[in-house]
């Protein structure tokens, strides 16, 4: 099974690209920059990857951010995830990426995205694999403060191509963002954002009725509401589950008790994703890996959830239609 998986194309389709920085590559990048980390290695470092909820892991999230200054610093951290990629047989990568967390403290948008960008680019030719960019809002900072980087994106509106919600959920409903999502969309950004995963089903609804999203990122706690999950099957939209992201954050107690399997047979579409991989013990295929031993998927199981991962992808149908060749053919294979 592991080597099915390891060879199984797919896509990505819910990863922060902050969330990916091991701390291998945080001590080296901190010491280049002179920036002090608060643990005095890696060891101690992820011995603080100890969370109870998505707050605690935020809080350590936005802390190790903080040593990405430069350019050759976000380009590192984007061209080591996409290394990985290429070893999983990861053929495409929605990337979402948080310019709050950097332009706060003084990084311009420019440096974020353009170091980003670079590397997306150079993992196209060097491994052919695609991507494309997700800019999300963080939703524990003002409504005010999500139109100023909406604003500071357009000129590199060609390298986006939708915009997210992420960050502290509860308290934080999508409501607050109706406006800078109508605005986002009104610029040409497909609308996404994070529902479900702390917060209520309701907070899925308001994604759905005000931010007129087109998948939703989690969206666990949609099955407290059965009238929620027919609309959502309805309206054929994806969740982009992360099976070690829900353990990790204790949205599950242990993945025996993981909804995945429960979501397909209700008929919703399901992908699997790595979310944070650095913080949660996990890139993308020992996602599939684990969720596989602990629900026990069959193949024909995780090959509908490889499918799902491109035709829910925001590339254009003949991207689509190249992608599911290569799944039909291993599949069959
Ligand atoms: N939820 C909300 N915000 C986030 C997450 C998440 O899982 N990861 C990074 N920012
Ligand atoms: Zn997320």
């Amino acid at each position: 099974m592991e080597n099915f998986i390891n060879n199984l194309p797919k896509a990505e389709l819910h990863l922060h690209i902050e969330g990916t920085f091991e701390p291998e590559l945080m001590f080296e990048i901190a010491k280049r920059n002179k920036v002090d980390i608060p643990y005095d290695s890696v060891e101690k470092l992820k011995k603080a990857y100890a969370f109870s909820c998505l707050q605690d892991f935020l809080d350590i999230y936005y802390q190790g951010a903080q040593v990405l200054l430069y350019e050759q610093d976000f380009y590192d951290l984007t061209f080591a995830y996409l290394e990985k990629c290429a070893e999983q047989n990861v053929r495409h990568a929605e990337i979402m990426f948080d310019p709050q967390t950097h332009t706060e403290r003084g990084v311009s948008f420019e440096t974020v995205i353009t170091g980003i960008h670079k590397a997306c680019v150079e993992a196209r030719e060097k491994f052919g694999i695609s991507t494309l960019l997700i800019m999300s809002y963080l939703r524990h900072l003002s409504e005010e403060a999500a139109f100023k980087t909406l604003e500071e994106s357009l000129p590199f509106k060609a390298w986006i191509t939708a915009v997210g919600l992420d960050s502290s959920e509860k308290g934080n409903p999508p409501s607050k963002f109706k406006r800078v999502f109508e605005a986002s969309v009104a610029e040409g950004y497909v609308p996404l954002a994070h529902a479900g995963e702390e917060g209520s089903a309701d907070y899925v609804w308001e994604a759905l009725d005000l931010l007129k999203i087109k998948r939703i990122d989690h969206g666990n706690n949609s099955l407290q509401d059965a009238s929620l999950v027919r609309e959502i099957v309805k309206r054929d939209m994806a969740l982009t589950v992360c099976p070690l992201s829900n353990l990790s954050l204790k949205v599950v107690e242990n993945l025996s008790e993981h909804p995945l399997k429960k979501m397909m047979d209700l008929g919703l579409k399901v992908t699997v994703n790595s979310d944070d991989p650095a913080y949660f013990g996990g890139q993308v295929n020992q996602n599939f890996i684990s969720i596989q031993k602990a629900l026990d998927l069959s193949k024909e199981d995780l090959c509908e959830l490889a499918r799902n991962s491109f035709r829910y992808s925001l590339l254009d149908q003949n991207m689509k239609d190249m992608y599911l060749r290569e799944v039909e053919a291993y599949c069959a294979a």
